[in-house]
C-alpha cells in the first residue's frame, strides 16, 4: 500500500493547521521539517511539502532540493500558504517562479504545486514581521493607486486587523490529487 507523509514549515499555525488537516484525511503522519531527516521519508512514496510565504519565498521549500537523492524518485506535491489570494493568477505565478529559482526547473517539473490561503493576526507578530508588514503597507500607500493589485488594496483596508482564510475545503485539490496517485499505483500493484 503506497505511504503518504505530510512535511511542513509554520511561523504562526496557518501552514501546520493546513498540515494537520491533510495528514488526517489521509491518515498518515505530519512533520514539521526542522525535527526529521530526509532518511527518515525513505518509507514513504509520496511527500507532500507545505511551507509558508514570507516576503515572496516558501519557507523551507530548499528542504526538496537539498534532499534530491533521497527524495527525487518519490511523487512530490507541494503547497504554499499565503496571505494574498492564491486565486488570482499572478500570485500563483509569483510563487511559482520563486520556487524555480531555489529548486530549479528541472525539479519543479516533477512537483504538483497547490496554494492555499492562510491567516495573520497582527497582534501576535514578532516585532521583526510587525516592522516589515508595517513597511509593506506604507510602500503600498506610497504607489500610484491604479498600480495597486487586489491584494494591495486588500492589505491597505484591513491591516491591523486579524484576517483568517483557512477551510478545510481547500485542501480538497490536493487530496483528489494524493488519491489518484495511490489508486494509480495501486492499480499496477495488481497482479493479473
Ligand atoms: C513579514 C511577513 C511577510 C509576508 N509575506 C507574504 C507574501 O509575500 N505573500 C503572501 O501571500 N503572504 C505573505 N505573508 C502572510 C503569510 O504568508 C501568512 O500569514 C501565512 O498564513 C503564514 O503562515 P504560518 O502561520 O504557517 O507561518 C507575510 C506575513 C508576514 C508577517
Amino acid at each position: 500500500m503506497p505511504k503518504e507523509v505530510v512535511v511542513y514549515r509554520s511561523i504562526y499555525g496557518a501552514t501546520r493547521q493546513y498540515a494537520l488537516w491533510i495528514a488526517a484525511h489521509l491518515h498518515c503522519p505530519a512533520f514539521d521539517v526542522r525535527t526529521i531527516r530526509a532518511k527518515d521519508l525513505q518509507e514513504y512514496d509520496t511527500i507532500i511539502y507545505g511551507g509558508p510565504i514570507y516576503v515572496g519565498e516558501v519557507l523551507g521549500a530548499k528542504f526538496l532540493k537539498k534532499n534530491l537523492n533521497t527524495l527525487g524518485h518519490k511523487n512530490l506535491v507541494l503547497f504554499s500558504c499565503g496571505l494574498n489570494d492564491p486565486e488570482d493568477e499572478r500570485n500563483q505565478v509569483n510563487t511559482e517562479d520563486q520556487l524555480s529559482d531555489i529548486l530549479s526547473d528541472e525539479l519543479m517539473a516533477h512537483i504538483k504545486v497547490f496554494h492555499l490561503r492562510g491567516a495573520i493576526d497582527y497582534r501576535k507578530l514578532r516585532l521583526l514581521h510587525k516592522i516589515m508588514m508595517a513597511m509593506t503597507k506604507r510602500s503600498i500607500a506610497a504607489q500610484d493607486p491604479s498600480t495597486r493589485t487586489p491584494d494591495d488594496r486588500h492589505l491597505l483596508v484591513s491591516y491591523g486587523i486579524p484576517r483568517d482564510f483557512r477551510k478545510m475545503d481547500a485542501i480538497r485539490p490536493i487530496l483528489h490529487y494524493v488519491w489518484a496517485l495511490k489508486y494509480e499505483s495501486l492499480r499496477y500493484d495488481v497482479a493479473p
